[in-house]
């Protein structure tokens, strides 16, 4: 299709393009549901089952509370998107390949943490929460679990002590999964003019587009890509702004401008992994427009009988102060207060600010899972096929 689609023309491509998706979408669902003999994953918080944790401070209660009971290293107050992948395709929830107690990496390996930037950041975690494992160190961690596990698996004897590696040969059949860049906008709208931003997200996607292409030189073959979502429609955003200029806000109450830079970081993101499309020719590629998800569940809150969007499940966010969900802390009246929980997450989207409930992520997972939100349009069972 590469080449057809550079010699021929506009209109004519349009055509052939349309007429391959009608037909790989049928030929897709006539073949067997993929087995994914593991799941590696990229990301930030978005998709974190514990990295972060590990590495640095636990998340504390009262995150988990609604699926695990516990904390457990998500930033939710259950499961993320990443579990409901897995539970999708028939695999074990992830551990965190940071996490050194507890761990089981038959099944695949997590390298996300939370706060996770595609580009490295010159700041520490201690300043604004960035972490240090950008997605190049990510790909560090990848390459370390690959080849360590293939010695360790060759040396063990005990069938205990197996039973918690992958496979060699399983590399090639897992399915890899990548939800970041959300944090590179983030940073940027604090160190960045607009301008520099747009002038920036080339080299953003290059990087990114630069770590797919290196795992399928390791042998990956099948991709699960998530664009960013609506940045701009995050409580968190909102907190500080009293009074915005007309227009600043869109219809549903969203900063407008910072979610124009996520659909152009989108539509580039887009661009790119049609090129890595054409580049690698054994790659099965979905871009999934989790965008599109997220922006659909705010639109809908109302009429689906959610909470308002903007208002937080756990934490205090008042005009007299802000403590974060599962923290203390001191509001202007000298008061300490602990930012509690509400007492029905299921009916929120927003968790703490920034994440997304549990109610809110499985039902992205529903809008996700079936291809409709996907390029090319194929189901999550499918996406090991190449169209
Ligand atoms: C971090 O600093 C290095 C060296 O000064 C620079 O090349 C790089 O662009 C900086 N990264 C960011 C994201 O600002
Ligand atoms: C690790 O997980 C796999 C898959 O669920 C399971 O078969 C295996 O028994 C687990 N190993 C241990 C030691 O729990
Ligand atoms: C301070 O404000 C909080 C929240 O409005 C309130 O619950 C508390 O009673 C106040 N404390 C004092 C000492 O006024
Ligand atoms: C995919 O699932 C969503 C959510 O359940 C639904 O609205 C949509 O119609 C489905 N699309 C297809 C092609 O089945």
């Amino acid at each position: 299709m590469g080449c057809i689609s550079i010699t021929l023309g506009g209109g004519l491509m349009a055509v052939i393009t349309l007429i391959e998706v009608v037909v790989g979408q049928a030929a897709a669902t006539e073949k067997a549901a993929c087995k994914f003999a593991g799941l590696y994953n990229f990301g930030d918080s978005n998709s974190d089952t514990g990295g972060i944790s590990a590495a640095f401070e636990p998340i504390p209660w009262p995150y988990g509370l609604t699926f695990f009971k516990k904390s457990a290293g998500r930033d939710s107050d259950g499961r993320v998107l990443l579990d409901f992948i897995a539970e999708q395709v028939g695999l074990p929830y992830l551990s965190a390949y940071l996490n050194s107690i507890g761990a089981n990496f038959s099944h695949g390996a997590n390298f996300a943490t939370g706060g996770s930037t595609i580009r490295r950041q010159n700041e520490t975690i201690f300043q604004y929460g960035i972490s240090p494992f950008s997605l190049d160190v990510q790909i560090w961690h990848h390459d370390q679990f690959k080849s360590r596990t293939k010695d360790l698996y060759d040396q063990v004897k005990s069938p205990f002590e197996r039973s918690l590696l992958p496979r060699h040969e399983d590399f090639s059949k897992a399915l890899y999964t990548f939800d970041i860049g959300q944090n590179d906008l983030s940073v940027a709208f604090r160190t960045m003019n607009d301008e520099q931003l747009r002038a920036t997200i080339p080299n953003i996607i290059s990087q990114f587009s630069s770590a797919v292409e290196h795992l399928y030189k390791q042998g990956a073959r099948s991709f699960w890509i998530h664009n960013t979502g609506p940045i701009g429609c995050l409580p968190v955003s909102l907190f500080y702004i009293t009074n915005p200029k007309q227009g600043y806000l869109d219809k549903n109450g969203c900063i407008k401008g910072q979610n124009d830079m996520a659909i152009e970081f989108n539509k580039q993101l887009k661009e790119t992994v049609t090129k890595l499309r054409m580049q690698l020719p054994e790659a099965a590629l979905t871009y999934v427009d989790l965008y599109s998800a997220k922006y659909g569940l705010i639109s809908k809150t109302k009429s689906e009988g959610w909470a308002d969007p903007m208002k937080v499940c756990c934490g205090y966010h008042e005009k007299d102060g802000h403590v974060w969900c599962g923290q203390k802390g001191v509001i202007t009246n000298g008061s300490t207060v602990f930012g509690a929980a509400c007492k029905n997450p299921e009916l929120h989207v927003s968790w703490d600010g920034v994440h997304h409930t549990e109610g809110a992520n499985h039902w992205f997972a529903n809008q996700i899972f079936n291809g409709s939100l996907s390029d090319p349009p194929v189901p999550l069972s499918h996406a090991c096929y190449r169209n």
